[in-house]
Formats: structure tokens, C-alpha cells, sequence
């Protein structure tokens, strides 16, 4: 695992853009896997500015997020389509057929979770993955438990995940308890995955991952098998 500390947050969503990026140049037909939350907003800033100037372009680029609530309209503004939709899509030049996030609103959510399985890997599986960290170590919205969730799947989010999304909507009861999330195995079949992490109430959970036996009490902790995995953090 490459382990990278970047000098502050700019820094942090310049180097993971530029790896981003690289991926693009290398190949403009990759398959890239996205993630939300508040660390990844200035990469999406970055990859934009980079985008403008034409230095990369979406034009053939096929995304697939992570994960999305379920249960929440994908217009609603705490939608994880709707976080794409106003940090990247909307500023790339990326096809809005070709930019996939799990349909949080699919009327039988196991079908769907089915669904975006099998798009994924018949778009030939991802090459590259980007990822935050929960505090509690999960990836995704693969929360800590007894197992590691293989494949996309249905799953009830945790106290701690409910308290730490609580900030985006009014109160916690709005936070949807439930997700459809990519799972350990779509994850780690990616060729490459780059996580980043953004501050001290993550240094718990990244040290645990980096240092600690791999468990699937702490999610991110399987990234140590990972052939071709780059960390980026910063205090
Ligand atoms: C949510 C997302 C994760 C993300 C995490 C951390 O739970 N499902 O994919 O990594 O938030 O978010 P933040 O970057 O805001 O700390």
C-alpha cells in the first residue's frame, strides 16, 4: 500500500485529481468509481478545473458510485446523485447515461443492488476506485460487522454513521437508515483504488486500517490485500 501525507486539504484533492487524472490520460475510456462525502468535494473541484482547461475529458468515461441512501428521491439535495450531480457531473463533460449511482428510489432495492452488480462488471469491472473513510472505518457504507458484504448490497446503517451524517439534514431522525452500497468484493476487484482521508477524527479509524489485523470490524482494514492500493491524508 503506498501511504502518501499531503500538506493540508488543498494539497490532499490536488495529488488525488492528479492520480485521477493520470488514470483518464492512460486510458480515456476508464471505468471510475466514485465516492461522496465532504473530502472528496475538492478532488471533484480539481478534476473540473482540470477538465476545463482540457487537460482530461469524461467524454468517454463510465462512472459508478459507491453507494446512494435508499429510500430518498435522487432530486432530493441529500441524494448521493444529486452530490454528483453538483460537485462533477454537471462541470465534466461526462455522459449522463455513462454516470451510474444506485437508484436510492428502486422499488425492490435487493434487484437493484443485482442490477448495478452486473452493470458493473459488464462494463468490464473498474479500474479506478476512489474512496473516503468512515469514522468508524467503513468504505462505502460497509459498516463494521462479523462478515465482509461480498457484492452490492442492501444495508442498515449504523449509531455512529447516522450521528456523523446527521450534519447534512435537519435532524438525525432525516437520515435515511438504510443504503445500497458496493461491496468488499466490487471494491477490491478494482484495479486500483485511492482512499482519502481529511482530518484528526479520521487518524483512528487509518491507523486501525494501515496497522491492525485486517477484520471486517473495521471495513477499510481488507485495502491491506489490495494489489494496487495509494492512501492520501492529511491532519
Ligand atoms: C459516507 C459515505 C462514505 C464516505 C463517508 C465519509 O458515509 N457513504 O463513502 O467515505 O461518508 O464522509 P466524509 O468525507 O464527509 O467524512
Amino acid at each position: 500500500m503506498q501511504l502518501i501525507k499531503a500538506a493540508n486539504y488543498e494539497d490532499l484533492s490536488k495529488k488525488a485529481a492528479t492520480i485521477i487524472a493520470a488514470q483518464i490520460i492512460e486510458k480515456a475510456d476508464s471505468v471510475l468509481g466514485f465516492a461522496t462525502g465532504s473530502t472528496p468535494e475538492g478532488t471533484y473541484r480539481e478534476l473540473a478545473n482540470m477538465c476545463s482547461n482540457k487537460l482530461i475529458s469524461f467524454e468517454n468515461i463510465r462512472s459508478f458510485n459507491l453507494d446512494e441512501y435508499y429510500g430518498l428521491p435522487s432530486d432530493h439535495p441529500q441524494s448521493y446523485k444529486y452530490y454528483m450531480n453538483q460537485n462533477l457531473f454537471s462541470k465534466v463533460n461526462i455522459k449522463a447515461e455513462n454516470a451510474n449511482v444506485p437508484n436510492g428510489s428502486a422499488p425492490d432495492p435487493n434487484e437493484e443492488c443485482k442490477r448495478y452488480e452486473n452493470a458493473i462488471k459488464a462494463a468490464g469491472g473498474l479500474d479506478l476506485q476512489l474512496l473516503g473513510i468512515g469514522r468508524n472505518g467503513h468504505i462505502g457504507f460497509n459498516e463494521p460487522g462479523d462478515r465482509f458484504e461480498q457484492w452490492t448490497h442492501l444495508v442498515e446503517l449504523t449509531e455512529d454513521t447516522l450521528d456523523a451524517n446527521k450534519r447534512f439534514f435537519d435532524k438525525i431522525e432525516d437520515v435515511p437508515k438504510k443504503a445500497i452500497s458496493m461491496g468488499i468484493n466490487t471494491i477490491m476487484n478494482a484495479e486500483k483504488v485511492l482512499l482519502i482521508a481529511n482530518g484528526k477524527d479520521k487518524t483512528d479509524a487509518l491507523e486501525k486500517m494501515l496497522y491492525q489485523p485486517v477484520t471486517p470490524n473495521l471495513p477499510a482494514s481488507v485495502l491491506q490485500f489490495h494489489r494496487c492500493a495509494t492512501v492520501i491524508y492529511c491532519d
